[in-house]
């Protein structure tokens, strides 16, 4: 409809139905099965609140869609139609892997791609709003919620914030979009010592600087909503932060979109210490500019008598009301109240065989590999016997922990795609032993059959170890498939020790006496810490959490199909006391080497080195590659110009191979300090055997901007150092001038 009759259907409701809009309820509430993301709690509302919602969180499925929305227009005055949000994060039915595994691809386009089949299969399941992308930037390992977002860098994690939206909204035509919700604002990823829901505290000019960026890039990408975080900025929580919310989001960077809470988030305002009741709570929200409240009775029960005591302006009400209309009726709900949504299409769409082929594509290029010593990979196809061992040989647990309206059944698990490869002479295979020893630290969550992982009585378990050793000493490579249960990353999942589970290592510290070389696949969902495990490795293959493909992407790179070319987008530690790690990080007074200072007075552990284990954009092919050293076309940057740095680089194997070539900048001296380096372009190569190529980057005074000491964000004239490589730790360098 057009904005006029928007405001004609405005002019005629009365403060409840405004008030209405700004509530988002489960499907419980309508009678549908509930999908719980959070704590449950009675939220104390009446049926006439059910009638005059405006939005339903979690709740999926054409038919189910469409019932709701009849019933609740059928009781509805204005007739102003639902809107259906939901957690469609990295796939629907059909899975792509994690988004920390997303970002190893170093492929946006890729991604929004994906991101548009997705919008495609669950639109038409009747998903009208997606709640992502998370782009939370992360540098704590320990934080479950690694696994929502595409790494440490704010640049990088900017191009994939931007794809994500573009993928999700397209132009925004039904039937092959959805509405974008980014999240969690802000700095959601910076949690205090990486234990979910903690306190984040920092600088204005860190939280510019790094944390910003990709939300940013995901409100410039045209992104309809953004969701607050659970955390604190500068002491006050982030739903009811006026300036993060209204100052700087709304104003400074023009977002004139829908903002959401996080789940209940209202509601622990209390909790933070900010509002004494919901009453104040919810004025606190409403005065930050926050249009829905998810999932609480806040909005519902004080904001009428708010308003009505004369405490709150309506205004803000009226304002937050035509937000949420004015994205309803850019879904064409008005039109269309259920967007197309259509079961047969729904199923139809989902059996698209294009939507599988990307799945695999997209797990191929997310997948890392970390070592390969002597070669060992690719397997040979024939001549020799593979053992598969290890809980996540036949499992579909292989989706991660927030693909929750995934179609778990479409998951094609490593031992059923090695079959296909293998003559069942060449191929066994065992689970070894269980994920965890102890289920407990799952809580609730453990109990949900699909989420079980493999676990086992101590009978069984000797059993099955003894089975996994005959099945070794009878091969001649033994391939494990291990990792973190599903559910010990995603939200609610920080941990203080990321190494590997127990009984998982302890198996494989048997097997490795046998003297078979050992291939080790990793299924996790955050860095781990392998320091005491990489010793017992032949090869490393990061696989992450990788979707619906991952079996069949996992056995394509084992056996050379196609080679491996994943760069990971996170460092990985040595020690779990080195967190919170980056590769952009500031060198110190006394950094460890180059300080002048020897020994004990330098900024440095005394147990364990400053490095990562595996450093930010490492990744190996089966391929090798010789860098040139850098050449630039001038020396001197003018205000405005660009000069070009230029590397050549050759194929120095006969297998064919993607080199994720990347460049670097540090600014060495300016009015504040400025990382060791920063990640600012990359170019995706291609290299045939032996083949050479030279690959340029521009550089333009926009890449050497920052936050300045007087928070002016600009480029100041002086040295800067230009570094190319494969990943941030083996670079080739040069010097130029910004005039
Ligand atoms: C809580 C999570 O933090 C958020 O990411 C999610 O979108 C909401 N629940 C809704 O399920």
């Amino acid at each position: 409809m057009t904005d006029e009759k928007l405001l004609e259907l405005f002019a005629q409701m009365t403060l409840e139905e405004k008030i209405g809009q700004l509530i988002q309820l489960d499907g419980g509430c309508y009678g549908a099965e509930e999908l719980s993301t959070g704590p449950q709690q009675k939220l104390g509302i009446t049926q006439d609140t059910v009638d005059v919602s405006g939005s339903v969180l979690n709740v999926l499925g054409a038919e189910k869609v469409r019932e709701i929305q009849n019933h609740y227009l059928s009781r509805s005055r204005l007739k102003i139609p639902l809107i259906f949000m939901a957690d469609v994060i990295y796939g629907y039915k059909t899975v792509y892997p994690i988004p920390l595994a997303l970002g190893c691809t170093w492929d946006p386009d890729l991604i929004r791609a994906d991101y548009h089949i997705t919008a495609q299969e669950a639109s038409a399941d009747g998903c009208m709003v997606t709640f992502s992308p998370p782009v939370d930037l992360i540098r704590d390992a320990r934080w479950g919620r690694c696994l929502e977002s595409p790494g440490e860098d704010p640049w990088l994690n900017s191009q994939y914030a931007k794809a994500m939206v573009e993928g999700f909204q397209g132009n925004m035509a039904p039937g092959e979009s959805m509405a974008s919700c980014v999240k969690h604002f802000a700095a959601y990823g910076a949690v205090e010592a990486g234990r979910e829901y903690n306190t984040v505290d920092m600088s204005e000019r860190q939280l510019r600087q790094n944390y910003l960026p990709a939300y940013k890039a995901a409100v410039d990408a045209g992104c309809k909503l953004a969701m607050t975080s659970f955390n604190t900025v500068d002491g006050i929580p982030a739903t009811a932060n006026r300036w993060l919310l209204h100052d700087l989001l709304r104003k400074e960077w023009g977002f004139d979109g829908v903002i959401i809470t996080d789940y209940a988030a209202i509601q622990e305002l209390i909790a933070h210490g900010v509002a004494a009741d919901s009453r104040q709570a919810s004025q606190l929200a409403m005065e930050a500019s926050v249009d829905i409240d998810m999932k609480t009775g806040c909005y519902a029960n004080q904001l009428a008598p708010l308003v009505q005591d004369g405490t709150l302006d309506q205004s803000l009400i009226d304002q937050a009301c035509l937000r949420i209309l004015r994205l309803k009726n850019e879904l064409g709900l008005f039109e269309d109240p259920y967007r197309g949504a259509d079961a047969a299409r729904a199923a139809a769409c989902v059996e698209d065989a294009s939507h599988a082929a990307a799945a695999l594509r997209t797990a191929q290029e997310a997948m890392v590999l970390l070592k390969n010593k002597n070669n060992i990979l690719p397997l040979a196809k024939t001549g020799q016997k593979i053992a598969l061992i290890g809980p996540y040989s036949d499992s579909k647990d292989i989706i991660g922990m927030w693909a929750v309206h995934a179609d778990r059944a479409r998951a094609v698990t490593l031992r059923a795609a090695m079959e296909i490869i293998l003559a069942a002479e060449n191929f066994g295979w065992c689970v070894g032993c269980p994920t965890l020893d102890d289920l407990s630290c799952l809580g609730e969550f453990g109990n949900i059959p699909a989420m079980k992982g493999v676990s086992a009585d101590d009978k069984t378990v000797a059993q099955w170890e003894q089975e996994a050793l005959d099945l070794a000493q009878a091969s001649d490579v033994v391939v494990l498939a291990m990792g973190e249960h599903m559910l010990q990353s995603g939200e609610g999942g920080s941990r203080t020790d990321i190494t590997l589970p127990a009984p998982q290592k302890r198996l494989m510290e048997k097997l490795h006496q046998l003297g078979k070389p050992i291939v080790l696949i990793l299924f996790n969902g955050r860095p781990l810490v392998l320091s005491d495990v990489e010793p017992y490795c032949d090869a490393i293959l990061e696989a992450w959490f990788p979707g619906t493909a991952g079996g069949a992407a996992i056995a394509d790179l084992l056996f050379g199909n196609v080679a491996p070319s994943g760069h990971l987008t996170t460092s990985f530690p040595q020690a779990v006391g080195q967190l919170p790690l980056y590769y952009n990080h500031f060198n110190t007074g006394r950094p460890a080497e180059g300080s002048g200072h020897h020994g004990r007075f330098t900024s440095r552990y005394m147990d364990c080195p400053n490095e990562p284990l595996y450093p930010f954009g490492f990744g190996l092919g089966y391929h090798s590659a010789a860098y040139s050293a850098v050449t630039l076309s001038s020396h001197t940057l003018s205000a405005g110009g660009s000069i070009q740095a230029s590397v050549t680089i050759k194929n120095t194997s006969s297998i064919p191979g993607t080199e994720v070539v990347q460049l670097y900048l540090r600014d060495p001296a300016a009015s504040v300090v400025r990382p060791v380096k920063e990640l600012k372009g990359f170019r995706r190569l291609p290299l045939k055997p032996g083949e050479t190529q030279t690959v340029t980057f521009d550089i333009t005074e926009e890449m050497l901007k920052f936050y300045t000491r007087t928070m002016e964000y600009k480029a100041e004239p002086g040295t800067f150092i230009v570094m190319i490589g494969p990943n941030s730790r083996d670079v080739q360098q040069a010097e130029f001038t910004l005039e």
